[in-house]
C-alpha cells in the first residue's frame, strides 16, 4: 500500500486556497489517488465548533493567547480524528490551511508570538505536510474577492488590509525557513493555469 501523504494551501484570506484544494484533490481522484480534502479551523466535529468559536464575532473576542489555544486545540483534534486516520489508510490528504496560518497569523502578524506557537505546535501536533501550496498574491485584490463572498465568517477579513500585508510578508518568510516542503505559487492568474503548476508539482513529488 501506497503511504499516505500529507498537501496543504496557504496564503492570506481570499488568495484561491480553497478553489485550489478542490481542484488539486478532483485531479487526484481523476489520476486514481484515493485523497481526501479537508480544512482549518475545521476538518472534524469538534474542530468545526471551535472554527465557530473563531471565526464569528467581534475582532477582539479573544486574546491573542487564547486564540493560539483554540486554534491548536482543533488543529489536534483535526489530527487526531481526520488527518491520521487517513493518512494511516494511505490517502493523500489535502487540507485546506495547518499550522503555518497559525505560524503566520498568530505568531507574526498580531503580536510576537511565535515562540508560544512553536512550542505548542513542538507539544501537541508535531507534524509537518510532505508539501506546502504557498498561494501568493496582492492582498487588495484579495480582500476583494473574499469580501464579496459574504461568508459571515469575516471576523479576520475584517481586520483589513494593512494586516494582510503583514499576513503576506509573514507568508514569503515562511517559504524561505521551509523551502523544502514550501512552493509559492502566483494567484494572480486564471485559476485553471495555477491549478495546472500545482498538479505538476504534485506529481513530479509522487514519482
Ligand atoms: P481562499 O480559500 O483563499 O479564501 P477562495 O478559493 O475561496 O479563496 O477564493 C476566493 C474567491 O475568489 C472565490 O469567489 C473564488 O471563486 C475566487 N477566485 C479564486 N481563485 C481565483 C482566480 N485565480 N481568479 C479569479 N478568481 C478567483
Ligand atoms: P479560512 O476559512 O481559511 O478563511 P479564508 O477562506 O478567508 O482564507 O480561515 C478562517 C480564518 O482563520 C482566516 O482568516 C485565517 C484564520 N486562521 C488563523 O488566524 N490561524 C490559523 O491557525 C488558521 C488555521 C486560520
Amino acid at each position: 500500500m501506497r503511504r499516505g501523504m500529507f498537501i496543504t494551501f496557504e496564503g492570506i484570506d481570499g488568495s484561491g486556497k480553497s478553489s485550489q484544494a478542490q481542484l488539486l484533490t478532483d485531479t487526484l481522484k481523476t489520476l486514481g489517488h484515493d485523497t481526501l480534502r479537508t480544512r482549518e479551523p475545521g476538518g472534524s466535529q469538534g474542530a468545526e465548533e471551535i472554527r465557530r468559536l473563531l471565526v464569528e464575532g467581534d475582532p477582539d473576542r479573544w486574546s491573542a493567547m487564547t486564540e493560539i489555544l483554540l486554534f491548536t486545540a482543533a488543529r489536534r483534534d483535526h489530527l487526531e480524528k481526520t488527518i491520521k486516520p487517513g493518512l494511516a489508510a494511505g490517502k493523500i490528504v489535502v487540507s485546506d490551511r495547518f499550522a503555518d496560518s497559525t505560524r503566520v497569523y498568530q505568531g507574526a502578524a498580531r503580536a510576537d508570538l511565535r515562540d508560544v506557537v512553536d512550542q505548542l505546535h513542538a507539544l501537541m501536533i508535531g507534524r509537518e505536510p510532505d508539501l506546502t501550496f504557498i498561494i501568493d498574491m496582492d492582498p487588495a485584490a484579495a480582500l476583494t474577492r473574499g469580501l464579496a463572498r459574504q461568508s459571515g465568517e469575516d471576523r479576520f477579513e475584517e481586520l483589513g488590509l494593512e494586516f494582510q500585508e503583514k499576513l503576506r510578508t509573514g507568508f514569503l518568510a515562511l517559504a524561505k525557513d521551509f523551502p523544502d516542503r514550501c512552493h509559492v505559487i502566483n494567484g494572480a492568474r486564471d485559476m485553471d493555469v495555477i491549478a495546472a503548476g500545482i498538479a505538476q508539482i504534485t506529481s513530479d513529488y509522487l514519482k
